[in-house]
C-alpha cells in the first residue's frame, strides 16, 4: 500500500471510496467542488495494487479572530478507507502524511470535524478549548462543540475566533 498525491485518473476510484464508505454521495460532491474551485490544497490516495482504498482531502479555511484578524489554515476532509480495508492504519496513515507534508509551511491550524476518539491521536483537540468555534455550530447540539477540532502548530494566543471552511462545505 503506497501513500501518494491523488491524480486525475484515481477520482473514480476516490468517489467510490467515499460513497462507499460513507453511504451516500455528498462527500464525494464536496470533494469534486473543491477541485473545481481549486481549493484541493492536498488530496491524497492510499494505493493498493493500483486500486483507490482510501482517500484524504485538506482544503483552505480560515479563521477570524477580534479586530477583523483573519488568519489561514487547512480543514482536514474528507477522509475515508474503503469498508473493507478499515482498521488497518490506512486512515492514519492519510492523516499523518498529510499532516507531515505541510510541516514547512506557516499553517496556522488544521481543523476537522469528527470523533474526537479518534483524531486526538493525531494531536487534534476541541477547538472550544482556546475559545474557537465553527461558523455552523450555532451550539445547540453539544456533542458538535466537542468534535470540532483543530491543531495549532503556531503559537497564537487563546480567544474567540470563528472557523469557517471553504464554500464548497455548505452545499
Ligand atoms: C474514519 C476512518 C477514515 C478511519 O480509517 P481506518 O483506516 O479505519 O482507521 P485506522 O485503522 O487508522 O484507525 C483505527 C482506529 O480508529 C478507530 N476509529 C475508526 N473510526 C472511528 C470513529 N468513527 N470513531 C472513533 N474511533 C474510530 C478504531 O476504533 C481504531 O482504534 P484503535 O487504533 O484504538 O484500535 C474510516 O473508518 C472511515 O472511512 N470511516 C467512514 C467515513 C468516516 O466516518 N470518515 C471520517 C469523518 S470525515
Amino acid at each position: 500500500m503506497q501513500i501518494r498525491t491523488a491524480g486525475e485518473g484515481d477520482f473514480a476510484g476516490i468517489r467510490a471510496v467515499l460513497n462507499a464508505a460513507f453511504g451516500q454521495a455528498g462527500e464525494a460532491a464536496i470533494v469534486e467542488a473543491l477541485r473545481a474551485d481549486d481549493a484541493d490544497s492536498l488530496e491524497l490516495v492510499a494505493d493498493h495494487h493500483g486500486q483507490i482504498i482510501g482517500t484524504v482531502m485538506f482544503s483552505p479555511a480560515s479563521v477570524h479572530l477580534p479586530g477583523h484578524r483573519i488568519l489561514r489554515g487547512l480543514g482536514l476532509g474528507p477522509v475515508a478507507v474503503a469498508p473493507d480495508h478499515q482498521g488497518k492504519g490506512i486512515g492514519s496513515a492519510l492523516i499523518e502524511a498529510g499532516l507531515e507534508h505541510f510541516k514547512p509551511y506557516p499553517v496556522a491550524f488544521f481543523c476537522v470535524l469528527g470523533e474526537p476518539e479518534y483524531y486526538t491521536r493525531f494531536g487534534f483537540s476541541p477547538a472550544i478549548e482556546r475559545g474557537w468555534t465553527w461558523e455552523a455550530d450555532d451550539g445547540s447540539i453539544p456533542e458538535m462543540r466537542q468534535a470540532f477540532q483543530i491543531i495549532v502548530p503556531r503559537d497564537i494566543p487563546a480567544g474567540e475566533g470563528t472557523v469557517c471552511y471553504h464554500p464548497a462545505f455548505g452545499n
